[in-house]
């Protein structure tokens, strides 16, 4: 899939930008503080997912803005395609998603459409970050792997967020107990989907990060990367997701029911697992240097731009914000062989330290704008 052109407007400090990219290498320069990575991010919400940096939706407009425009059209091998998304700061539609000059209810639809992954400074809060950060980044992968995920994690966090309200009204005495097995069911259904599916992510990411990192490090250090599910034991997994897996599920979550009540939310299941990173056998998010978990995010992302490509015949389009110019030559040598068939758009200050073989269309931000 590549991108064929691009068109922002009141995006941050964007003022009105028209691109059409290489099919290849598309190198974003400029000096800090310009506009590079907001580029990058103007793109990337047409993923439908959230910021790769965080920002919120009311961010996005410019503070000298009214509103924001960002469109792309995107080529893969079946067809061409036209993703636009527009928000002002007020009026009736504040927002206007458009797939194909179809209007979309929300950005899920624009799930799997266009396919991109991203490589930011940031990527190293998937190691060093709470929980949350490693289950979002493994959702997301998933949810790009494989749409129908999507749905069973937004029925999960729904269920999981009733579950909890209840349990808020049980402790004041407005809700029965009995009315928390509706609940538990459906929890467990939808729980013991989403940590099988985790799990078997983690198990193929586990094997590919496992050779990069080799690689990287010379076969000085081993990379481990598990799921850690709060109801099953790893060896658990082995076992088929059937009714016996549900119900372990289930009894587990009202093992943990009077506990729950007490503090208003549920401790138990998907919602509350972990992945657990290791480098030669300690825990990467304790004891890892700052080379070490640079190297492992770096890592962890090529792994799934390669299960990615490898699943799809569509690869995705690749965004390097900021971390070339950090790499040594053996480092990008690796980046680049992963992501060879893919369309790249790399922001850097120092255009001279990619490697040579890196050519392609150079844009450069000044001010928001290109010049
Ligand atoms: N909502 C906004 N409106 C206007 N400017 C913004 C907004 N949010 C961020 N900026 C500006 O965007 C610039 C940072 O852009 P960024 O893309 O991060 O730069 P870089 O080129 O270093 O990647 C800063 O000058 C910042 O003030
Ligand atoms: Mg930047």
């Amino acid at each position: 899939m590549i991108i064929t052109s691009a068109k922002i407007e009141g995006f941050k400090n964007l003022k009105s930008i028209s691109l059409l990219p290489d099919e290849r290498y598309n190198i974003i320069t400029g000096k800090n503080a310009q506009g590079k990575t907001n580029l990058l991010e103007a793109m990337w919400i047409l993923t439908g997912c959230k910021s790769f940096r965080g920002s919120k939706e009311k961010d996005y407009i410019g503070v000298d803005a009214n509103k924001m425009i960002s469109e792309i059209c995107i080529k893969d091998s079946r067809r061409n395609q036209k993703i636009s998304y527009e928000l002002r700061k007020s009026g009736s539609s504040v927002k206007n998603l458009h797939l194909n000059e179809v209007k979309l209810k929300g950005t899920s639809g624009l799930f799997d459409v266009f396919k991109c992954i991203s490589f930011t400074p940031d990527d190293t809060e998937i190691i060093k970050g709470a929980p949350e950060k490693r289950r979002n980044f493994i959702d997301m992968a998933l949810s790009q792997l494989n749409p129908s995920a999507v749905s069973h994690i937004t029925k999960h966090n729904v269920i999981i967020n009733q579950r909890n309200s209840l349990l808020k009204n049980i402790a004041q005495g407005l809700s029965k107990p009995e009315e928390l097995d509706a609940w538990n069911v459906q929890a467990s259904r939808e729980g013991v989907y989403i940590s099988y599916m985790r799990n078997a992510y983690i198990k193929q990411l586990n094997e590919v990060c496992r050779r990069l990192y080799g690689q990287i490090t010379g076969e000085k250090e081993i990379l481990e990367i598990v799921y850690s599910s709060n109801v099953f034991k790893t060896l658990d997994f082995e076992n088929p997701f059937d009714e016996n897996a549900v119900r372990q599920y289930y009894n587990r979550l009202c093992e943990m029911t009077e506990y729950d009540v007490k503090t208003g939310c549920t401790h138990t299941g998907a919602n509350r697992d972990d992945i657990i990173i290791k480098i030669n056998g300690f825990n990467a998010r304790e004891f890892g240097s700052q080379g070490q978990i640079k190297s492992t995010a770096l890592v962890i992302k090529l792994a799934q731009a390669e299960i990615y490509s490898k699943k799809s015949s569509e690869p995705p389009v690749v965004f390097l914000d900021d971390v070339m110019g950090e790499l040594d030559e053996s480092r990008q040598k690796l980046v680049f062989d992963i992501i060879k068939n893919m369309q790249v758009f790399i922001t850097t200050c120092n255009e001279s330290a990619l490697l040579p073989e890196i050519k392609g269309k150079i844009f450069c931000v000044r001010n928001g704008e290109i010049i």
